[in-house]
């Protein structure tokens, strides 16, 4: 089969917003990492009556990826219906600076999937902690 690209990874992202879990935001969002392999692994938010407990689109993603051994991530997409996409979160920076730096980040609007605006991790948290003092 050939190697997703980002039309196809953008997809994986919008249809993985169906299943986010935002009863109180309703800001729903659907996120998919793309690896060197060809992997495609999705996820979406889910929200907390305790708010702040609230993980991204992105993090579920990226948490599901790494533990089930997937790596060496090409790619992010990110889907919600907003204009232009939305971008991910300072949070969501720190943890794909660390573990997927050389990744795209491609984001849309859920209206508009063929509408992409691309950018990169690194230079979206230049000068990122990468910890790596402590390993
Ligand atoms: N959210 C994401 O999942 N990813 C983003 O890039 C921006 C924000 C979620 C968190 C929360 O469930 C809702 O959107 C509103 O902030």
């Amino acid at each position: 089969m050939a190697r997703p690209n980002k039309t196809t990874l953008i997809q994986a992202a919008a249809h993985a917003r169906q299943f986010a879990v935002a009863p109180y935001s309703k800001f729903l969002v659907g996120a998919a990492l793309l690896t060197r392999q060809g992997e495609i692994i999705t996820g979406a938010n889910v929200e907390s009556a305790s708010y702040g407990l609230t993980c991204c689109a992105e993090r579920v993603a990226l948490f599901k990826a790494l533990t089930a051994g997937a790596k060496d991530f090409v790619a992010i997409a990110v889907v919600t219906r907003l204009a232009g996409g939305a971008m991910p979160c300072g949070a969501c920076r720190q943890l794909l600076a660390e573990y997927a730096p050389q990744a795209k980040v491609y984001v849309a609007d859920s209206a508009a999937l063929k509408r992409i605006r691309e950018f990169r991790v690194i230079t979206l948290l230049p000068g990122a902690f990468d910890g790596s003092a402590l390993r």
